[in-house]
């Protein structure tokens, strides 16, 4: 309880500037458990600018405090948006990302235990949200990966895998993830 009052008490804190994040499935948002895990700094930085980098980030430096996988977002904040996805199902993700930095980006299946990426990634790009062109290519915003068909039983468990967006800006040195809990079905 004691948490959730502290978690509240941060939820009206100004809109900085604004990079880019997905809009859809559904990602890991900050809650009170974050809270507990990397503390009040860390869930208002995200809370001020849900579109921000890593590096805005401040982790209280708990070693179960890992701000590089999913923000620092932990699972049990977001059980009710775990998806169900089957083997060789096609998602579609959508992204925004108002303030672009020219880098490489990726969508992966993440072990959540080791913070390992699970077989290659599911979409690899060289060069993502290159702000010296005229506009974005579509892909950048609305795209879409292919679920595996080798993962055998891994996946199965909530929480066990995430499915994680990540890019990095190369001249801004600015790294950005969210994470999509998933589950695969059998
Ligand atoms: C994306 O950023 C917006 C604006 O800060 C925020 O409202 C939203 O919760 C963020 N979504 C995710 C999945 O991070
Ligand atoms: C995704 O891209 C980043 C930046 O290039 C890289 O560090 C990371 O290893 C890539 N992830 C995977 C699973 O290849
Ligand atoms: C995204 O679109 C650009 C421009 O059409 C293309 O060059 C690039 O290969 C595409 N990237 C991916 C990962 O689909």
């Amino acid at each position: 309880m004691y948490a959730s009052t502290l978690f509240a008490s941060t939820l009206f804190v100004a809109t900085a500037l604004a990079h880019g994040n997905i809009t859809s499935p559904p990602a890991r948002q900050p809650g009170p458990v974050m809270q507990q895990v990397c503390g009040s700094q860390a869930v208002s930085a995200i809370l001020a600018d849900g579109t921000g980098p890593l590096e805005n980030i401040p982790s209280n430096g708990a070693a179960d405090c890992n701000i590089f996988l999913c923000k620092g977002a932990q699972f049990e904040d977001n059980m009710k948006n775990v998806q169900t996805f089957a083997p060789g199902e096609k998602v579609a993700f959508k992204a925004q990302l108002p303030i672009p930095h020219e880098g490489p980006a990726n969508v992966s299946i993440i072990d959540t235990a080791t913070n390992t990426a699970v077989g290659q990634p599911l979409l690899v790009f060289d060069s993502y949200a290159d702000e010296n062109l005229a506009k974005l290519p579509p892909n950048n915003t609305a795209f879409s990966v292919t679920m595996p068909t080798s993962l055998g039983t891994a996946c199965q468990t909530p929480g066990e895998c995430t499915m994680q967006w990540f890019w990095f800006g190369t001249s801004a040195q600015q790294t950005y993830e969210n994470c999509v809990d998933f589950v695969m079905s059998a």
